[in-house]
């Protein structure tokens, strides 16, 4: 097994500090402190900071932060909402979960701070139904910081008010989708709209709303505390800072790892996650979650974690979750997994998406089932790339990209099938 220097840790800093989900255990290891300094300074120099720090999103679509929240129009007049999207469902991914779990001031430290940055008063966390020992701790974590007078009237006795709602969802992955989250938490189904309008201009109730996942709110604490300059140092010229990846499959430890960006995938793998389990070989690893193309072993052997390198490689960082398939694993029983969830999961507006995912399934049974013939490859092939960028939101993109990388990266794997006629 290869030994690899501890990880690089930011916002996982304390996460083994016993009952750090207290209060009175999160502030011992200086928590809030970032805060009480947030409140005294002006809003848009904290904008400033993270904007230096090059942040990008840690929800999956790697948008900057810190122009996120620069594009908030603050005059309208409206009220300005902040939205903590904490509904991560995408299969492979658990880091929020882990962040909820064990140290929950420190989101909510990020949320005071953010709130104030884009003059908010009420920010919701929307978390994931099944998500049920978080959604206890979180709202434990909210009494606490109300009891302290860390929300509410006059925040750490300044003149501001924030108010923090912990919302339960009720088990859609498309509520994760920040405007499906957004017609969710307003009381209606969790249809995604389509944009523009952005939701930093006309969100919840046609408010502007800026919407930020747990771990980039996470991570706003320490950005502040120690600059934006001192972020951008860890990672690389357009992957800023370190973020956290969960690692699953056939690996002797698998959990969630903080890395700086930039650092080799095969690091991940033979280092934090101790190497591939009994000694397999590798066949495939999935990089950011079930929605991003996977990758070869050779494309393994040269991939570093940061979002110009998966670019290249035609595939994604998405929310950071690494799945390490072995080569004993059936690849066409897993795809055909993962079209049944984005079936199942398809909120039914747009034809590509509710009609591409259902066949996208069928096709892909029949295929590993050994019933799929020439003609069902090519039809796979067709619909996915006619699902491509062409509906109100990315899930249909989600459901065709997985397919489109299987087909183009691993030939053989559909070989019998296109030898049937
Ligand atoms: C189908 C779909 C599901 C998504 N699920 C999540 C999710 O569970 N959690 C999350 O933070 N972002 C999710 N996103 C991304 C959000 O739409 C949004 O980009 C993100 O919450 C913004 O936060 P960030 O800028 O901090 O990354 C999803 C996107 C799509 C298309
Ligand atoms: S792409 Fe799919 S999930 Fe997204 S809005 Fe359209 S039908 Fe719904």
């Amino acid at each position: 097994m290869k030994l690899l220097a501890p990880e690089r840790r930011i916002i996982l800093k304390n996460i083994e500090t016993p009952n750090l989900h207290q209060l009175s255990v999160y502030q011992a290891a200086g928590g809030y402190q970032t805060a009480r300094k947030a409140v005294a300074m002006n809003p848009d120099a904290i904008i400033e900071e993270v904007k230096k720090s090059g942040i990008r999103g840690r929800g999956g679509a790697g948008f900057p932060t810190g122009s996120k929240w620069g594009f908030v129009p603050f005059k309208t007049g409206k009220p300005i909402y902040l939205l903590c999207n904490a509904d991560e469902s995408e299969p492979g991914c658990f880091k929020d979960r882990l962040l909820l779990e064990r140290n929950p001031h420190q989101l909510i430290e990020g949320i005071i701070i953010a709130s104030f940055a884009v003059r908010s008063l009420k920010s919701y966390i929307y978390i994931r139904g099944e998500y049920a020992t978080a959604a206890k701790v979180v709202q434990k974590a909210i009494d606490e910081a109300y009891g302290q007078g860390f929300l509410g009237k006059n925040v750490m006795g300044s003149t501001h008010t924030i108010d923090v709602v912990l919302h339960r969802g009720a088990g859609a992955y498309i509520c994760g989708e920040e405007t499906g989250l957004i017609s969710s938490l307003e009381g209606k189904k969790g249809y995604p709209r389509l944009k523009p309008p952005f939701p930093a201009v006309s969100g919840f109730l046609n408010c502007p709303t800026v919407v930020n996942n747990v771990e980039t709110l996470s991570t706003v604490p320490w950005i502040l505390a120690n600059g934006g300059e001192a972020y951008a140092t860890y990672g690389t010229e357009q992957s800023r800072g370190t973020r956290l990846f969960c690692v699953s499959g056939w690996v002797n430890r698998p959990g969630v790892y903080e890395e700086e960006l930039g650092c080799t995938l095969r690091d991940m793998i033979d280092g934090h996650a101790g190497g591939m389990k009994e000694g397999a070989k590798l066949k495939a690893v999935i990089p950011g979650g079930s929605s991003t193309p996977p990758l070869t072993p050779e494309e393994v052997d040269k991939a570093t974690l940061d979002f110009e390198t998966m670019a290249k490689f035609g595939t994604f960082l998405g929310a950071g979750g690494i799945i390490v398939i072995p080569d004993h694993f059936p690849l066409l029983k897993l795809l055909e997994r993962l079209t049944e969830f984005y079936w199942d999961e398809s909120c039914g507006q747009c034809t590509p998406c509710r009609e591409g995912t259902g066949w996208l399934y069928k096709m892909m049974k029949a295929i590993e089932h050994g019933k799929g013939t020439a003609q069902d490859v090519a039809n796979l092939q067709k619909t996915a790339n006619q699902m491509m960028g062409v509906t109100i939101c990315a899930l249909s993109d989600a459901a065709a990209m997985p397919v489109l990388g299987f087909l183009k990266k691993f030939p053989n794997e559909f070989k019998s099938a296109r030898e049937h006629t």
